[in-house]
């Protein structure tokens, strides 16, 4: 760490620890080539003696960065002055409970929670994530950003540049691979928008190609920054819980940028001795992209205190390769097979004592329903956290008792295809959006009542359904 700035980028490799300076733009450390921590000489700086002192920040909500759900938050990622860094109103999110969901998912009702992150301006978790890029950005003079993306992030980078003015967008999408909701987002803002004929792994190999050669910011979650704003999305959990950790955070994984943030804050709360328990983290893959599930649950690749035995992801990826394997899931913000913070989210599961599964598209939709129907509505890839919830307890994993917290990633109206195709009539729709992904029925189906336009017959129906 430079002794004058308490603040560096530095290799998570425990062998390795190279640190490079704060204001660099890199997305992997040069001399090994694995990712980058934000690292904070925590003595040096300011840090609240009890997580309650942050408390004193709601009275002053009409200060900006106050009334951010991140930057109220600046002294546990203060890696840029206050007055730099970038908000448009994120993380404004709220942490609801839903009987209805304990319900389903078979925990005692009152001890499950879903974090709303659907509530951000974009309508994802990635606000959280892109106001620190954004921040960073600023710090270092960039003036354009790209992104792959499966859809929230570029509606995210998008929004931030749109209102900002600080940046240019350029995104990277598989054809075919994002949700009209999130694809209609960066349209609508004006990003410069490239359609990759590939899906979300060629166009993440691809955009970190061109960030290089063109010198452009690059925004995904190796950008070490955006996972110091998602660390706020914890923060704000135990906000809503009294500063009380809860016994379980489940969260779905693709690129596994969540689930590495969660685990860094964690970490870092309980080094600095603001919290005296991490919760157990359980991250949810979908199973037609189960990379980490297959890697961490089948084939025991852990990280070993930072030696990871990362030899095993090697011979899984050319396997995979020669198989010409490709993720293929309804959940597409999570149809992703080589999640590029792989390494840091097995460090993330070491300190949180985690565990990986699978869930199904069955699975994924039938638990999205119930959130519609229990909670707040949520996109697919979001619903799998509830799922995983759902069969971790009928494993024994997690207790009926104990207090879960699942983190809804994305907003309802972000997939309304797959939405519509659960709760329609029309078998054709169903079978066409839905039956090729082996959902074979909507057990909550809310389906729509179609009636003559007679007022008669609307009131007949009203009086019989209702
Ligand atoms: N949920 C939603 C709604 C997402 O958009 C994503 C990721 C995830 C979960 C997975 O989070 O990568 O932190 O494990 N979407 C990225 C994108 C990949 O491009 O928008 P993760």
């Amino acid at each position: 760490m430079p002794s004058t700035i308490p603040v560096c980028q530095q290799c998570i490799s425990p062998a390795c620890r190279a640190t490079y300076s704060v204001d660099e733009i890199r997305v992997a450390c040069d001399r090994c080539g694995n990712l980058l921590d934000v690292a904070y000489d925590w003595p040096r700086l300011r840090v609240p003696g009890a997580l309650a002192d942050f408390e004193q920040k709601w009275a002053r909500r009409n200060d900006p960065h106050c009334f951010s759900g991140v930057w109220r938050f600046h002294d546990l990622l203060p890696f840029a002055p206050l007055r730099q860094c970038v908000t448009i109103g994120e993380g404004q999110t709220l942490l609801h409970p839903s009987e209805g969901v304990a319900r389903y998912a078979g925990v005692t009702p009152g001890r499950l929670y879903l974090q709303y992150e659907g509530l951000n301006p974009s309508g994802s978790f990635k606000d959280n994530g892109m106001s620190a890029a954004f921040s960073h950005a600023r710090l270092a003079g960039a003036h354009r950003a790209a992104c792959a993306s499966t859809g929230n992030t570029s509606a995210s980078l998008a929004v931030y540049c749109s209102v900002t003015r600080l940046m240019k967008a350029v995104i990277f999408i598989g054809s075919g691979k994002i949700s009209y909701g999130k694809l209609s987002q960066a349209l609508d803002y004006g990003a410069l928008t490239v359609q990759i004929n590939g899906d979300f792994d060629d166009a993440m190999a691809r955009v970190q190609e061109v960030s290089k050669q063109l010198g452009i910011y690059l925004v995904n979650s190796v950008n070490p920054f955006r996972l110091e704003g998602q660390k706020t999305i914890m923060f704000r959990v135990l906000e809503a819980l009294g500063w009380e950790a809860p016994d379980w955070i489940a969260v779905p994984g693709g690129n596994l940028g969540n689930s590495s943030a969660f685990g860094k804050a964690f970490h870092e709360l309980h080094e600095l001795g603001l919290i005296d328990r991490i919760p157990r983290l359980a991250v949810i893959n979908a199973a037609g992209a189960n990379t980490l599930y297959e890697l961490v649950e089948r084939r025991g690749l852990r990280w070993n205190d930072g030696q990871p035995n990362l030899d095993v992801a090697d011979r899984y990826y050319d396997e995979m390769d020669a198989a010409k394997r490709r993720a293929s899931t309804i959940a597409s913000a999570i149809e992703i097979n080589r999640p590029v913070n792989l390494t840091k989210c097995i460090r993330a599961l070491q300190w949180c004592n985690g565990v990986v599964r699978e869930v199904t598209d069955q699975q994924i939709l039938d638990a999205k329903a119930q959130v519609g129907a229990g909670g707040l509505g949520c996109e697919p890839a979001s619903a799998a956290s509830v799922a995983g919830v759902k069969e971790l307890v009928a494993e024994g994993v997690i207790g009926p008792d104990e207090r879960v917290v699942c983190i809804l990633t994305g907003h309802q109206l972000k997939d309304p295809t797959a939405t519509v195709a659960y709760h329609t009539t029309d078998q054709e729709k169903f079978n066409e959006v839905l039956g090729s992904r082996g959902v074979r029925r909507a057990a909550f189906a809310n389906r729509a009542v179609a009636v003559p336009n007679n007022l008669d017959e609307i009131i007949k129906s009203i009086k019989l359904y209702s």
